[in-house]
């Protein structure tokens, strides 16, 4: 048996690797393939290193709201009739009548996480949890770009190490957390990515005086947080910028993460590109929504009304230098206005400095110099999310992410993650199909997932 608990001489159709909810989509439209074409499974298994489901666990602050629609779930825009739909699972909690009483399009991250959990659970033989995906490399000889299948080597959570193979992989690893150069987490020295654990883990009294780097919705959420939470302590939001801008989701702009803006952004010209990026970089990036900058601003004017002040806003400013000392730490911001250094004591400092995009060749190693790249060395990416190989590799290696140079800005987002995950499903068949016809076998007809 392998690891999946499967014959361990079975080659997969499909391994995704990760189960965020991008992966979790996919084995949606391919478990809905199955549903509608029973006679032709496709034999895939889903690799998951946390121990459970979890989705940006550490960033579950309370009042947080969604970015996108509930519509814009894990199925709704590939098959509005999936069982896995947001309204599905607001029926089965019972709770349907009154999410449209409360009349609104964003529920919270909370919620968003309940119904996450619930399709999970809903997919539970198709995945493994605590299960970390180390390596991908094509099977036979070493070095070799010329296979149809690919070896997988997964670490258990016991530490063995187990090999599954595949004829395509889906790499959806999700954002990789940043820390500026130099910085490196420790326990009183966080991304926003692992705040909630790291919050957690200090008694509240410890933390007198705290400071927040950044200007984007992690940095603004956990700045309203750490103020509410801790009200004896003094605050500061190190923001780079003159102050928080605001997140455009109004309806002309929100067109950029429509389904049909892919093939816009994938087959349209260098300019047309780079247009998507000029004008619409503040849909996302370094942004926040504005119902979180006007909860900061209130709490600041109030406490003028007050007379009394513990949220300092550093604007123009940035960290030069870091340094644990004690229990807490030294660091040293610059305001870009006047060159100006400061130095403040911290208990606690938090980087919401956001995240670099999945890049596949941490797993594929030495095996990506398979796979073509572009004049300005990122990865080629078919419109089918595959990436490009260099030769005469048949095997697949998809991406459910670091698309953004090739596919757009809904790239890393959930936006698109219905529809994208349809069309790689569709790729998998349809190639499936091709190389039975090829090899001479007979061929059930390829179904769309949807
Ligand atoms: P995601 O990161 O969710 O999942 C990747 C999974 O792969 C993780 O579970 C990880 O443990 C696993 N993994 C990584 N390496 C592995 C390995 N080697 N082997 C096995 N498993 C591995 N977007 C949006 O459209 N609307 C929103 O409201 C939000 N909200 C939001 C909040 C916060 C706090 C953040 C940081 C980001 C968002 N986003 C967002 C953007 C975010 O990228 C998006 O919501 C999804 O997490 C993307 O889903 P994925 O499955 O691609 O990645
Ligand atoms: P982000 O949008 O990339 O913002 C990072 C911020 O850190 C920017 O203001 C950036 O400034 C600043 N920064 C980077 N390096 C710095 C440095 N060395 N010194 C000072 N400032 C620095 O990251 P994010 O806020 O984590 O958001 C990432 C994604 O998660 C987005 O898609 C966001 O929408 C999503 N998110 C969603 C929710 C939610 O759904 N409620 C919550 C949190 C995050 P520059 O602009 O100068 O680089």
């Amino acid at each position: 048996m392998d690891i999946a608990g499967r014959p361990s001489q079975e080659i997969y159709d499909v391994v995704g690797i990760g189960f965020g909810p991008s992966n979790m989509s996919l084995a949606i439209a391919l478990e809905e393939h199955e549903a509608s074409s029973p006679q032709h499974p496709l034999k895939c298994h889903f690799f998951e290193r946390q121990p459970t489901f979890g989705w940006h666990r550490n960033m579950l602050l309370p009042s947080t709201t969604m970015q996108i629609s509930f519509l814009k779930d894990l199925a709704t825009f590939r098959n509005p009739t999936s069982r896995f739909s947001f309204i599905s699972y607001l029926h089965a909690a019972d709770r349907l009548v009154q999410f449209v009483n409360n009349q609104d399009f964003f529920p919270t991250r909370q919620e968003f996480h309940q119904y996450l959990e619930w399709a999970a659970a809903g997919l539970r033989d198709r995945v493994t949890y605590g299960a970390e995906v180390t390596s991908i490399r094509p099977a036979g000889e070493a070095g070799s770009g010329t296979s149809d299948i690919l070896e997988i080597e997964v670490r258990g959570g016991d530490g063995t190490t187990s090999v599954v193979s595949a004829r395509n992989v889906v790499i959806s690893t999700g954002l990789v957390p940043r820390l500026p150069e130099g910085v490196t987490s420790d326990e009183r020295v966080w991304h926003s990515s692992e705040f909630l654990s790291r919050f957690h883990a200090q008694a509240p009294g410890d933390l007198k005086s705290v400071a927040v780097v950044g200007a984007g919705q992690s940095a603004a959420e956990i700045t309203r947080f750490l103020y509410d939470s801790l009200p004896h302590a003094q605050v500061t939001a190190v923001i780079p910028s003159y102050g928080y801008s605001v997140a455009d989701d109004t309806p002309f702009a929100n067109q950029v993460f429509d389904p049909s803006a892919v093939d816009e952004y994938y087959f349209g010209t260098e300019r047309a590109r780079d247009s998507f990026w000029r004008y619409h970089r503040n849909t996302n990036y370094s942004v926040v929504d504005a119902d979180v900058i006007r909860a900061l601003y209130q709490r600041s004017y109030d406490e003028q009304v007050r007379g009394s002040q513990r949220l300092h806003f550093r604007n123009l400013t940035r960290v030069d230098e870091v340094e644990r000392v004690g229990s807490g730490a030294r660091v040293v911001v610059r305001s870009v206005l006047d060159d100006r250094t400061e130095e403040l004591a911290l208990d606690a400092l938090v980087f919401a400095t956001g995240y670099d995009g999945l890049d596949p060749a941490r797993l594929l190693g030495d095996f990506d110099r398979h796979f073509l790249r572009d004049a300005a060395g990122r990865h080629r990416v078919e419109r089918d999310y595959r990436l490009v190989p260099a030769s005469g590799l048949t095997a697949g290696v998809y991406l459910q992410g670091g698309t953004e140079h090739t596919h757009g800005l809904s790239s890393a987002l959930l936006s698109n993650i219905a529809v994208r995950s349809g069309e790689i499903a569709d790729s998998i068949v349809l190639r499936r199909t091709e190389r039975e016809l090829g090899s001479g076998r007979p061929v059930q007809a390829a179904r769309s997932a949807a």
